[in-house]
């Protein structure tokens, strides 16, 4: 698949860009031969090729032609103390001396779900699993075998990783690239998936309504990061969690992005919402890979080997993963984290909105706490949902991308993908990134 960016001025401005790096340009002409796309998740790939890394420390990354950028894509979420943090890399270091993986339980296990029992009220108990993906696919099987029933509703354009029934309407990288509904999913493995708009309660009702006593569950970002952010409305969210009370549905709520991002106990504190089932992922891994499922005491204890819902890894809980992100959230509780990167995050939205209304582009800033995003929005359309995201213009986002990437700026290459801020960004940072949205807004003007 490839990104559509054929316009002129497109292909003018990469040009430009070829000549100057060489060696990325190099490697990816390599790695397009051995690997589909030259990538390892298809995200990763943007026109006319993706820098390559050639390494990272607390917010820059490094790429292998001697540039430093200010990094806001922070491998898509999981690096909330910025790249490489002292004391989780001596915490790994440590544990790698006492061997990186058991396939038998160990203690550190106990003590990363006691932080998440501890952080998220909903919860009491978790099983580890190895990614987000993981993590929905079992919470929704879980839900499934709990309630007896076989369909789920997502929402339009929520991401919930790439396993088969949810990959319908899928945000992030299957939207960029314009495969929301991937091929190579059997019809029978999303029959059962149905879907409504974020932002849209009654929608919601609707659907529960016309299916009543068939669904299991609702399964929705609480804060929709794979559009780029789009914040619920108002009371959204406790509107869905009253209509899936008085309906008898489970609310599953994917906090694989939000997770202790937006406060300690993730967007249910943050929003003061109850989920029936919690996923997370990301930062709980402290940038290894990991996904977690947990919920109340009734519904887990169905899960395997206690229960009668199967789900298993040979990877799941390993010991470098769980002791990485035990030491993170230590310090996400130690630091005040979430309190600080959201503050930072203000600073950035308020300035933004100053720009862009300054600058003349059409365009809306959209976000919450530290996930942001300039989305451009024929004559400055706020973001409620999916459909408004598709309204905006991929091509001028991704020209704008390349210019903040000129001036030292990351941003993640897709319009549809969440800017992060990290406890590692300093206020200088901040400032910088701040002047190159000026600048390049101005230029995306002309
Ligand atoms: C909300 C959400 N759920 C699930 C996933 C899947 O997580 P993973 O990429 O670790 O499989 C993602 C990944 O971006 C996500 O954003």
């Amino acid at each position: 698949m490839k990104v559509s960016t054929e316009s002129v001025p497109a292909q003018t401005f990469f040009k430009a860009i070829i000549k100057k790096n060489m060696k990325s340009e190099k490697l990816f002409e390599l790695a397009s031969k051995y690997m589909p796309g030259g990538v390892s998740s298809p995200v990763r790939a943007f026109k006319p090729y993706p820098f390559f890394t050639a390494s990272a420390k607390g917010s820059r990354i490094y790429d292998v032609d001697g540039r430093e950028y200010i990094d806001y894509c922070l491998a898509y979420g999981p690096l909330v103390l910025g790249h490489g943090n002292g004391e989780v890399k001596d915490t790994v270091k440590e544990q790698l001396e006492k061997g990186w993986l058991y396939g038998t339980p160990h203690e550190n296990e106990i003590e990363l779900a006691k932080k998440i029992i501890n952080n998220y009220r909903t919860v009491e108990m978790v099983r580890f699993v190895n990614t987000g993906s993981e993590a929905t696919m079992a919470g929704i099987r879980l839900a499934r075998g709990f309630t007896e029933r076989d369909k789920i509703v997502k929402i339009g354009g929520g991401f919930h990783g790439a396993s088969d029934s949810v990959l319908v309407k899928a945000g992030s990288g299957a939207t960029t690239f314009g495969i929301p509904d991937s091929k190579g999913v059997p019809r029978d493995s999303v029959i059962n998936t149905l879907q409504v708009p974020f932002n849209d309660a009654e929608a919601l009702t609707d659907m529960l309504e016309h299916n009543s006593g068939e669904v299991a569950a609702v399964i929705i970002e609480p804060v929709m990061g794979n559009v780029g952010p789009i914040p619920p409305q108002d009371n959204y969210l406790s509107e869905v969690r009253k209509i899936t009370r008085e309906k008898d549905v489970l609310l599953i709520l994917d906090e694989v992005i939000t997770g202790f991002r937006l406060a300690l106990g993730g967007a249910q504190e943050f929003y003061g919402v109850d989920a029936d089932l919690t996923t997370l992922g990301k930062i709980v891994g402290g940038g290894f890979p990991i996904g977690v499922f947990g919920g109340k005491r009734e519904i887990m204890e169905l899960v395997a080997p206690s229960g009668v819902v199967y789900q298993a890894g040979t990877f799941s809980g390993n010991p470098v993963s769980v002791t990485a992100g035990l030491k993170t959230v230590e310090i996400i509780e130690r630091e005040g984290v979430p309190q600080r990167i959201n503050e930072l995050g203000e600073r950035m939205d308020t300035a933004l909105r100053e720009i862009l209304a300054d600058s003349g582009v059409e365009g809306c800033v959209s976000g919450v706490g530290s996930m942001f995003k300039v989305f451009f929005s024929a004559g400055g359309e706020k973001m409620r949902n999916y459909a408004d995201a598709l309204r905006s213009d991929k091509n001028k986002y991704l020209m704008f991308f390349h210019s903040m990437l000129s001036s030292g700026i990351f941003l993640p290459p897709s319009q549809f993908e969440t800017n992060f801020i990290s406890f590692a960004h300093t206020d200088a940072d901040i400032e910088r990134t701040i002047e190159a949205y000026k600048e390049n807004l101005r230029k995306a003007q002309k």
